[in-house]
């Protein structure tokens, strides 16, 4: 925001997420946040060489709070969905997920084909 920064004070970098989706983001039992996203997060302020903040929000409130200036960024294990994309800039995915169907830890069957004449 412009201000001058003194050379002994660390620029803050201020992280908002919603500590409700472990793996990515919760409270540990100290009531410390933990997760893949905090820990990218502190990557990235310790790069920057920043001190990083996190403000615990609703999820839903996240876009808001980004528009809004009161977080530099949002790490929350959020998808980029159309919608979002004409609100906020996402970086590259840094996880994809996929949902899968499963069958018997022994099965032959190894593709959607070898199901045919299987069925229970
Ligand atoms: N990936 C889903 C989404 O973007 C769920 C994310 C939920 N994240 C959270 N911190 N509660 O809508």
């Amino acid at each position: 925001d412009g201000e001058e920064i003194s050379s002994d004070e660390q620029q803050v970098l201020e992280m908002g997420t919603s500590a409700d989706f472990p793996p990515f983001e919760s409270f540990n039992e100290d009531g410390e946040f933990v997760g893949f996203d905090i820990d990218l997060a502190h990557e990235i302020a310790e790069e920057l060489g920043y001190e990083l903040e996190i403000s615990d929000m609703n999820f839903d409130g996240l876009i808001g709070a980004l528009q809004s200036n009161r977080v530099d960024m949002v790490l929350a294990g959020m998808s980029a969905t159309e919608e979002r994309q004409e609100n906020v800039d996402f970086s590259p995915a840094y996880h994809h997920s996929g949902e899968m169907f499963i069958t018997q830890e022994d099965s032959d069957i190894t593709s959607i084909e070898d199901i045919e004449g299987k069925t229970v």
